[in-house]
């Protein structure tokens, strides 16, 4: 026996690795059973002379109790993993699919919106939702008093003040703020929340979505918002849709119109959705007033522009036959999860 043939076993049973109580307990008797290696060592020691016992003894107690506890450490790794195994639960099982909230119907109509528009070089701008008299009314030409303003019943947050704050009645006020702040030329639609203070019945409600739409450049003229609105009309409601404009008036737009789509439901023979008239009205628009560029800096004697602006509820009642408001803000599931695969209709 040399101190060698110790370190060597003592090295062996360091690396010692067991994947199953099998090889664990197989392991311990090439190591410590009868013909087991360690035990070997301890026969041979018997023999050896006085010297040797006093080098060796004490090693060789040592590799026999390393050998011990390395068995045990390796019987208690391989027990946990077959305890885990022996378990009911399969950890390779797919996992529980979590339930998905569906796309709310104002949403879907507002991506296809945004999608359309963007397609035709649009950028998209946002504003505030409580903003100021200013750019609510008075730049886009509401002057005060004027009685226009009551088309708008508005919730106003400081009243009596110069410029009060108020919650935004349309999403016009974002032209404003696109106009003071981007260069020319301006394409730009603009999505959002408007408020208004109007009792909540089918027809209509406090809360609603709105988009914007605004392009000015040099010799825009009323033939090129025609086209666009009729492109719109015709990615958004299919490809066979007409659409008419009738005279209206808007303070920030001269000349003003609505716009009506022939209806998708009844194509024209008049259904209770178009109210037996074969059209739906679905937006305003114009051109945008000389006095709305000037008062936000741009010269009007170069540049025009077109707007438009159009209720995203009523779009979505159009294209789904929605007949509540209300539906759009009680989150009903029922109603909700109408929706789930509502992407195209
Ligand atoms: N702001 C108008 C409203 O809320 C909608 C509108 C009409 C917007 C004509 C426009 C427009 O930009 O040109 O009723």
């Amino acid at each position: 026996m040399t101190i060698e043939d110790i370190k060597k076993l003592e090295a062996e049973i360091r690396a010692l690795d067991c994947k199953s109580a099998k090889e664990v307990e197989d392991a311990r008797i090439r190591f410590l059973g009868k013909k087991g290696s360690v035990t070997a060592l301890f026969d041979e020691f018997r023999t050896v002379d006085k010297e040797a016992k006093k080098e060796f003894g004490r090693p060789l107690n040592e590799l026999k109790q390393l050998a011990g506890q390395r068995i045990e450490e390796l019987k208690e790794k391989v027990g946990d993993q077959g305890a885990n195994s022996s378990s009911k639960e399969d950890l390779s099982m797919p996992g529980e699919p979590l339930p998905l909230g569906s796309r709310h119907p104002v949403s879907i109509v507002r991506e296809q919106i945004v999608g359309i528009f963007r397609k035709f070089g649009y950028d998209v701008a946002e504003g505030p939702e409580i903003e100021d008299d200013y750019h609510v009314f008075e730049a886009l030409n509401f002057p005060p008093n004027h009685p226009a303003r009551d088309m708008q019943d508005t919730f106003f947050v400081s009243a009596g003040h110069l410029n009060p704050l108020l919650l935004r009645t349309h999403t016009s006020s974002v032209q404003v703020r696109a106009m003071e702040k981007m260069d020319l030329p301006i394409r730009v639609i603009c999505p959002g929340r408007v408020f208004r203070n109007e009792a909540i019945s089918a027809r209509a409600h406090c809360i609603f979505h709105q988009v914007e739409g605004l392009y000015i450049d040099e010799g825009v003229t009323f033939a090129d918002l025609k086209q666009a609105i009729l492109l719109f009309a015709r990615e958004m409601f299919g490809p066979e849709t007409e659409i008419r404009m009738r005279p209206s008036f808007f303070p920030f737009t001269e000349p003003s119109a609505e716009v009506d789509v022939s209806c998708n439901i009844c194509h024209g023979k008049g259904c209770n959705i178009c109210k037996g008239t074969g059209w739906l009205e679905i937006l305003g628009c114009g051109m945008v007033d000389p006095n709305v560029l000037e008062a936000s800096g741009i010269d009007s004697r170069k540049y025009s522009g077109f707007a438009f602006g159009m209720g995203l509820e009523r779009i979505a009642m159009l294209k789904w036959r929605v007949n509540d408001l209300r539906h759009y803000f009680e989150n009903d599931m029922r109603f909700l999860q109408e929706f789930d695969s509502a992407v195209e209709v």
